[in-house]
């Protein structure tokens, strides 16, 4: 049954591709409201279409109701293609969402719908294919993206071989084959440009553009996203401003401009920021610290990537989101780096003590581990050592550097390092619990350390584990008051003051001591 609505959704497709989405949307509604004059596949055909400009606005709860609604109008009507096509659509919903169990049931809901329609068939295994890619199963990935760009070709479909070129790109990418991806984007991007699909042109640039970087071709990769910036600019698509603006902060970047680099980083950030997108504020804030770390600076580069992992952490445990989880690895490693940079930082002006924050580090991973804590707690010891004296950058080198014995006066100044370490770290949340750390590491078990008198069970297991270890380093590396202290004299004398530490933790010291001793020969 041929209706008057099928010139009207094609003109509606047209405003779509044109980029006029709201030109489009209500197009489309005049077709799925306009009961009973037209057919319930054309109106559940135009609901789709309304859903998904609603997807790409990030509207997901619309999107997923106008996708039901038309999946339930077409099967009512006995239009199993048609439904099929419905929740093919609420998949993408589903995959934007990272919600890959939910999209992963609806497209094998909409496969057994699908029946013999070979573009159908096409589309949703492009669908499954993408699914495989975030997950990083890449060979089901390219299976998929192949069948299905086979399937298109024989149908002479270009839209779908242009996505299917597009996917190719983003797959080749992933597994850093940077020339594929080339070609694929190549192939993509001129399928496009005769469709005159420009929204879908602005989305090929841009991850071009990311592709450039990987070849070092930063002029091509600059031109690439500032047509799609000009592109987004002109649609009004925020969120594709904040991807191009990110992908120009990259390009600066890499080419070694830090100045340009930070300020489109930044309109990349207010541009996430306005459409609330919080992966999208996740990679701006994690592109600026890699940016930061390049410059050396430190605390700025620590500063946004504990918003990142914050994002990436709330976005990974929100859903299961590999590619997230991936990032947030990624993300830890560095954070990992920047820590034992800041901590080497502050020693560089003061020889005696170069070195010991990376040392502290390493001893005191060892007895964790030898004490069998889990993974985070490793890691937490880890970056609470790396910056365990971070305040003493405000202690005056005169004081800090002082040969022979210090006045009470001076004493007191040195006692007040691990407060002041709290200060410097005070607008840092990280992601491990390294304040107590900082705060504890000279407390002892009879109460007699410092800045608190803390004694037993009242000091963090971490501090206990970071003071044991940092003991060691004092004795054993050479002071401007000292010389060092070999190994297993320093373990001999630590033993007389055991009762400042929990018996399991200097056991725990002790049993890695040949371990430790080696740490020490080879720093
Ligand atoms: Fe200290
Ligand atoms: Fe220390």
């Amino acid at each position: 049954m041929t209706s008057a609505a099928g010139p009207l959704l094609s003109a509606a497709l047209d405003l779509e591709r044109s980029g006029d989405t709201t030109g489009a949307l209500e197009a489309y509604t005049a077709v799925a409201t306009a009961v009973p004059s037209y057919d319930a596949r054309e109106r559940a055909t135009a609901l789709r279409r309304c859903a998904s400009i609603h997807r790409r606005r990030q509207e997901f709860d619309r999107a997923i109701m106008m996708c039901q609604t038309a999946y339930e109008m077409a099967i009512a009507a006995g239009e199993h293609a048609t439904a099929a096509e419905a929740l093919n659509g609420r998949a993408l919903v589903h995959i934007d969402q990272a919600q890959w169990a939910n999209a992963t049931a609806q497209l094998t809901r909409a496969f057994e719908l699908a029946g013999s329609e070979a573009l159908l068939i096409a589309r949703i295994e492009q669908n499954f294919g993408i699914i495989a890619n975030i997950q990083g199963d890449f060979p089901a990935a390219r299976k998929r993206y192949l069948r299905s760009l086979m399937r298109f070709r024989q149908a002479r479909d270009e839209q779908g071989c242009a996505v299917a070129y597009h996917n190719l790109g983003m797959l080749s990418a992933d597994q850093r084959e940077w020339r594929k991806a080339d070609e694929y984007f190549a192939a993509s991007l001129k399928i496009a440009e005769r469709l005159g699909d420009i929204p879908f042109q602005a989305s090929v640039l841009l991850n071009r553009s990311e592709v450039q970087v990987g070849l070092a071709d930063y002029d091509r990769a600059f031109t690439d996203a500032e047509q799609a910036l000009e592109i987004f600019t002109r649609l009004g698509n925020v969120s594709g401003k904040a991807d191009a603006y990110r992908s120009l902060g990259i390009v600066y970047r890499e080419m070694g401009i830090p100045d340009l680099a930070e300020q489109r980083f930044r309109a990349a950030l207010a541009n996430a920021t306005a459409v609330g997108a919080p992966l999208q504020i996740a990679e701006a804030n994690r592109d600026m610290a890699l940016l930061y770390i390049k410059q050396e600076r430190n605390h700025d580069a620590m500063t946004r990537l504990t918003a990142a992992h914050r994002l990436f952490s709330q976005l990974g445990a929100n859903a299961d989101h590999r590619r997230v989880v991936a990032d947030v690895e990624d993300l830890e490693a560095t954070f990992l780096d920047v820590v034992a940079r800041y901590g080497r930082s502050l020693e560089s002006a003061d020889t005696y003590t170069y070195g010991h924050s990376e040392r502290v580090a390493a001893y005191a991973v060892a007895i964790a581990e030898a004490l069998a804590l889990d993974p985070v707690d490793v890691t937490t010891v880890r970056v609470g050592a790396s910056l365990h004296d971070i305040g003493k950058v405000r202690i005056p080198p005169t004081i800090l550097n002082k040969p022979g014995k210090l006045t009470p006066e001076e004493f007191d100044i040195i006692k007040k390092h691990p407060e002041w370490g709290l200060e410097i770290l005070e607008d840092l949340e990280f992601p491990w619990l390294i304040k107590p750390i900082i705060r504890w590491h000279h407390e002892k078990l009879d109460g007699t350390g410092y800045p608190d008198g803390l004694a037993g069970d009242e000091i963090p297991l971490h501090a206990q584990i970071v003071c044991v270890a940092d003991v060691f380093d004092a004795m054993t590396s050479a002071r401007s008051y000292q010389d060092p202290v070999p190994p297993g004299e320093a373990v001999a004398k630590m033993r007389k003051l055991a009762h400042w530490w929990r018996p399991d933790v200097f056991a725990a010291f002790v049993g890695s001591i040949e371990y430790l001793t080696v740490i020490a020969d080879a720093a």
